[in-house]
């Protein structure tokens, strides 16, 4: 049988990564990779989060499986961090919430349950996304679409192309929106556009699904949750994918949630036995540690002290990187003007430079970017910067 299978095509990113390994140069720089590193260009366990795991040795009694829809409390708090403790959705008894193994959990799991309810449902997805979104999404069967989102030339949304085609999405098609950080290209949609895509979702009857991957590395946990808050509002029907990846760094602990808001109580009861059942097919149940950390981290006052105060510095330092970097290309022969960057939100931007440009970052300093010029501003760091601006400086002359 194994005769059949032909080999897939490298993920470009995991062969950058490799690449960048392989490369014996000092001073090289990954800024491809999507995780968040500190200001000495590592990965770190968050104190909130290694406060929690000792609490956690201490009290865990047992290992056996966690129920289907996952630990209860962090799906409580979840919600909440997600909503807004007072947001009057929180009493309806119309959320159905499970943990899922990491955002991309979640955001099959949703897709699962799409189908369930509307076997040849649509998916619209913005251009660019998330490369794993068509993958995660179009696997489980949905049929996609795309909608126009950024426009590289002008570095910004092109906000009427997306509305003008959101206006023609048809209803019970289901609209995927990210939440706040976008990724790739780091542009947000603002409040006033929040508004008006919910206004649409009402008027053409479509439904959103929103994936919030970075709740608190944009505009600040709060803030960044501006779309999602309103259109629990306003909406009868969303569905929310979160992950615990970037805000608590737990990527490899597969922490994440997805959120149903139904019509009625009793069609979320509905909801809820349809996506356990979907959860059963795929994993059974979800993995217990992140859930328990993230779970404990939220209903402690001091823990969630601590884990806001390193995810404010999270946030900051790359506001920094966006700040410094612009500030230290803007002088640059080709009059390129970078200020994008400094405008955008979370990990991401687009540096928007050409192939070639690209490529001679990569030979001649060492510095691996993926083709689409994506950068991870948490790339870069107080002893990287100065060297990684001369080079753009350079490629571009
Ligand atoms: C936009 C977006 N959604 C979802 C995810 C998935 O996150 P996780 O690692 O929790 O599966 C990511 C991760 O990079 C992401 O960027």
């Amino acid at each position: 049988m194994f005769e059949n299978l032909k080999p897939t095509q490298t993920d470009p990113i995991l062969g950058l990564m490799s690449a960048f390994r392989n490369d014996p140069r000092k001073e090289k720089i990954d800024l491809g990779v999507g995780v968040y590193m500190d200001d000495s260009g590592h990965t770190p366990v968050m104190k909130a989060v290694k406060a929690a795991e000792a609490r956690l040795f201490d009290v865990e009694g047992t290992k056996s499986y966690q129920a289907i829809p996952g630990d209860a409390l962090f799906n409580e708090r979840m919600v909440r961090l997600l909503l807004g403790d007072g947001h009057e959705i929180l009493t309806t008894g119309r959320l159905s919430t499970l943990q899922a193994p990491g955002g991309s959990g979640a955001l099959r799991v949703g897709a699962e349950l799409i189908l369930r309810a509307k076997t040849d449902a649509t998916i619209w997805i913005g251009t660019p996304s998330w490369p794993n979104h068509v993958p995660l999404l179009g696997g489980a069967g949905l049929s996609i679409r795309q909608y126009p989102y950024y426009d590289t030339n002008l570095r910004e949304i092109c906000v009427d192309a997306m509305m003008e085609t959101l206006k023609l999405v048809p209803r019970g098609d289901v609209v995927l929106l990210h939440g706040c950080c976008h990724n790739p290209s780091g542009a947000d949609l603002d409040p006033s556009h929040w508004d008006e895509i919910t206004e649409l979702a009402l008027s053409r009857g479509f439904i959103p699904f929103i994936d919030i991957a970075y709740q608190g590395l944009g505009k600040g946990l709060e803030d960044d949750a501006y779309g999602i808050r309103t259109m629990a509002s306003a909406l009868p029907e969303l569905i929310i994918a979160s992950s615990c990846s970037k805000n608590f760094g737990l990527y490899r602990e597969r922490t994440g949630s997805v959120t149903f808001i139904s019509g009625s109580s009793s069609q979320a009861d509905i909801v809820l036995s349809q996506a356990k059942a979907v959860a059963r097919q795929m994993y059974s149940m979800p993995p217990a540690h992140g859930a328990l950390l993230v779970g404990m981290i939220l209903d402690n006052e001091e823990l969630r002290r601590q884990w806001q105060s390193e995810l404010e510095e999270v946030r900051c330092r790359i506001l920094s990187m966006r700040s410094i970097l612009v500030d230290q290309i803007k002088n640059n022969n080709a009059g390129i003007n970078f200020e994008h960057i400094k405008r955008q939100s979370g990990m991401f931007s687009f540096l928007g430079i050409s192939d070639q440009q690209l490529e001679r970052l990569r030979k001649d300093f060492g510095i691996y970017i993926v083709s689409s010029t994506r950068i991870n501003l948490a790339g870069i760091n107080s002893t990287n910067i100065g060297y990684l601006a001369e080079a753009i400086k350079t490629v571009l002359h």
